[in-house]
């Protein structure tokens, strides 16, 4: 098989990749072992993908690895899926220094029980100074929850006369998200063949390239990923411009 590698346009890389890993139970039922099977394979491919893009060179990376609505799926899927995360992140910590990854986490930390917030705590702090690639784990996130938790902090500032309603912009808003500070995604990966965004960074997504694969997460490797980068590449954005000005853009 050809590299895919050797045909990604190294200029024209996207800033920030965001992928809703998705599938790992489809995939564990369907050699007929238990979801949580699926969710252990996963985590091999989390690996195999910060690697790549930390040696592409990429700045963010946003992994959905629980979404606020997950909550609701069986207790003892819930228990093992929370274990598997919050050990995996201890676990990696030393790599994550090693290649000098900065993890950051997204969601409603006050659902994650203590132990979890304790270890995410030491595992943000220990990886703060690295400066390479941004890996940004949504953990019991939901797009809803942050626009509403925002509306409602923005509210609050305002009844104190800290901020003034007329004043309110894009980038004003932006900053009680909890992606403030980080970059709308460029390009959105979901697998498992599934065409939805499932409560995903609603308000980023306005203008990224959304790229599905039938691939289930716990196969999805870099040579997928390269694959996604370079159909995300071979696109015209146009951000409400017409193709001829973006051309015209480019040129200049
Ligand atoms: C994605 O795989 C991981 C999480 C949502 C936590 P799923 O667990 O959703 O797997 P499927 O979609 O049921 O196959
Ligand atoms: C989305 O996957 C959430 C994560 C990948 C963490 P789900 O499997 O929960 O989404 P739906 O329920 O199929 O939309
Ligand atoms: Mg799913």
């Amino acid at each position: 098989m050809q590299d895919l590698l050797l045909n990604i346009n190294k200029q024209r890389l996207p800033t920030h990749i965001a992928i809703i890993m998705d599938g790992n139970g489809r995939w564990a039922e369907e050699q007929g072992e238990d979801r949580l099977f699926g969710h252990y394979h996963g985590v091999e491919s989390v690996r195999n993908i910060v690697e790549g893009c930390a040696e592409l060179g990429i700045g963010y990376l946003t992994l959905y690895a629980f979404s606020t609505e997950n909550w609701d799926r069986p207790k003892n899927e819930v228990d093992g899926l929370m274990t598997l995360l919050v050990e995996t992140i201890r676990k990696e910590v030393p790599t994550l220094n090693k290649n000098n990854i900065r993890l950051h986490v997204i969601g409603d930390m006050n659902m994650l029980p203590e132990f979890a917030c304790g270890e995410l705590q030491e595992a943000l702090e220990l990886t703060s100074k690295n400066s390479g690639l941004n890996l940004v784990m949504a953990l019991s996130y939901s797009s809803r929850w942050e626009i509403l938790n925002a509306i409602k902090q923005v509210a609050k500032d305002v009844s104190t006369g800290k901020l003034n309603p007329e004043e309110i912009d894009q980038n004003t808003f932006q900053q009680y998200l909890c992606t403030k500070n980080i970059p709308d995604p460029e390009l959105v990966i979901r697998t498992s063949g599934e065409y939805r965004i499932s409560n995903f960074l609603l308000y980023q997504l306005a203008y990224s390239e959304l790229y599905f694969t039938q691939t289930r997460w716990p196969e999805f490797r870099k040579q997928n990923l390269y694959e996604a980068i370079i159909d995300f590449q071979n696109r015209e954005r146009r951000f409400g411009k017409t193709g001829n000005q973006i051309k015209a853009e480019i040129q200049n």
